[in-house]
């Protein structure tokens, strides 16, 4: 038996534009998914998904798991036809979309994977790896989920269309303390990412000065970030779920959510992920923690998760 763990998400800027190679910031949450593996009875790997989640996300995405895991497969160089496995999902992220679900279960899947044959990978080689596992999810994904999935903590990250993606890992002055807060509504990342890929298309130069806003207003955020200035933090964040509303990607629920953090007091808040469903993301003081996670549990939150970033 070997288990092994891929950290749940949180994009606090950026998503969507990150796509088409503007950077974006993430961060690892402590919440993790955890694979346990063992011999399985059966050839291939069996996957036995007893993960904690919102209503319908399994049967949701239970095909594309199967894929993903389908993707992942040859990179280890293993027989499992030969030597079957059984790997059980479990661990304390709640998944739902906008969480990085998928990406903590990839990377959980191949370290959990490279653990049991002894295979001795680096994070680079697992996060490599994820990320095949993670196009079944999201189609052509960036790659920032399952990074941020693969190494915890805070990630500055560029897609890069001619070499390698790359990461930074900005050093935040103080913690930040954040509420995550589902609506419910399981929406797959493909969807979204496509309606953009159209809307882009079609509106080409509306989308040109979003982007162009988005790329100012991640920089604009690094700095803020790395001086501790967690009120620009927050106006940031506000300032980025407009974008992503304009870009078509918030929904009613999601609107309702932001405007009750920010009314209970919240320094900013935003959807987060791939959107339409799923988390937003509110930045609080840490001493505003619970009661903003009840006000949002009261406004129709299904689900809030509490996470500090360092
Ligand atoms: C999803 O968590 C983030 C998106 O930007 C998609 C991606 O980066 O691959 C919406």
């Amino acid at each position: 038996m070997s288990e092994a763990y891929g950290y749940g998400k949180v994009i606090l800027f950026g998503e969507h534009f990150v796509v088409y190679g503007i950077p974006a910031i993430a961060a690892g949450i402590s919440k993790k998914t955890v694979a346990t593996i063992g011999a399985g009875d059966k050839p291939g790997i069996e996957i036995v998904d007893n993960r904690p989640a919102v209503e319908g996300y399994k049967e949701k995405y239970a095909e594309q798991q199967e894929e993903s895991v389908g993707l992942m497969g040859p990179a280890f160089g293993v027989d499992f036809g030969e030597k079957p496995v059984k790997i059980t999902l479990g661990g304390e992220l709640f998944c739902a979309s906008g969480v990085g679900a998928s990406a903590a279960s990839c990377v959980a899947i191949a370290r959990a994977i490279s653990g049991y044959f002894r295979l001795g990978l680096s994070d680079e080689k697992i996060n490599a790896i994820a990320y095949e596992g993670e196009k079944a999810y999201a189609g052509n994904p960036s790659g920032i989920d399952n990074t941020a999935s693969t190494y915890g903590g805070l990630v500055y990250f560029v897609k890069n269309f001619d070499r390698p993606n790359t990461m930074e890992r900005p050093v935040l002055k103080a913690p930040l303390y954040v509420i995550m807060a589902s609506t419910g509504i399981t929406t797959k990342t493909k969807v979204a990412v496509e309606g953009v890929r159209q809307r882009k298309e079609q509106e080409p130069e509306k989308y040109a000065g979003l982007f162009k806003e988005a790329e100012a207003l991640v920089a604009e955020a690094r700095k803020a970030l790395e001086e501790g200035n967690a009120g620009e933090v927050g106006a940031l964040m506000a300032k980025n779920h407009g974008l992503l509303q304009q870009i078509g990607v918030s929904c009613e629920e999601l609107d309702g959510l932001v405007d009750a953090a920010n009314s209970a007091g919240a320094v900013g808040a935003k959807m987060t992920g791939g959107g339409m469903g799923g988390y937003m993301v509110a930045l609080v003081r840490q001493e505003d923690q619970d009661r903003i996670s009840d006000e949002l549990t009261r406004a129709g939150a299904t689900h809030t998760i509490k996470a500090e970033i360092r």
